[in-house]
């Protein structure tokens, strides 16, 4: 089952294949902070892996330069939620993430 909590707020998103976290987020309502719209050039979207690391889908090329060039080191830890796919539970921690107000 391919679920990511994310923490504080305690949201559980359940993720389709190749999905990633962000758009599972957005497609659920709520947003994620970001400056460059998801394009993994900002380093906003930055989630710290709490539990799950190892259902973590692999970093592409660009969340890895983003995450080397924004924090000046890459580990498993640290992951753009813009790029992230799971391929089991993960438990994330990333602050400001918000349910979408309707007008
Ligand atoms: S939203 Fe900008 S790097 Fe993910």
């Amino acid at each position: 089952m391919r679920s990511v909590t994310v923490l504080p707020l305690g949201l559980v998103l359940e993720l389709g294949p190749d999905e990633t976290v962000m758009a599972a987020a957005r497609a659920a309502g709520y947003g994620w902070p970001t400056v460059c719209d998801a394009s993994a050039s900002c380093g906003t979207c930055v989630s710290i892996i709490r539990e799950g690391e190892a259902n973590c889908g692999p970093m592409p090329d660009d969340e890895r330069e983003t995450l080397d060039r924004t924090l000046g080191s890459v580990d498993g830890d640290r992951r753009l939620a813009c790029r992230l796919t799971v391929t089991g539970p993960v438990t994330l921690t990333k602050r400001g993430v918000h349910p979408i107000e309707e007008s």
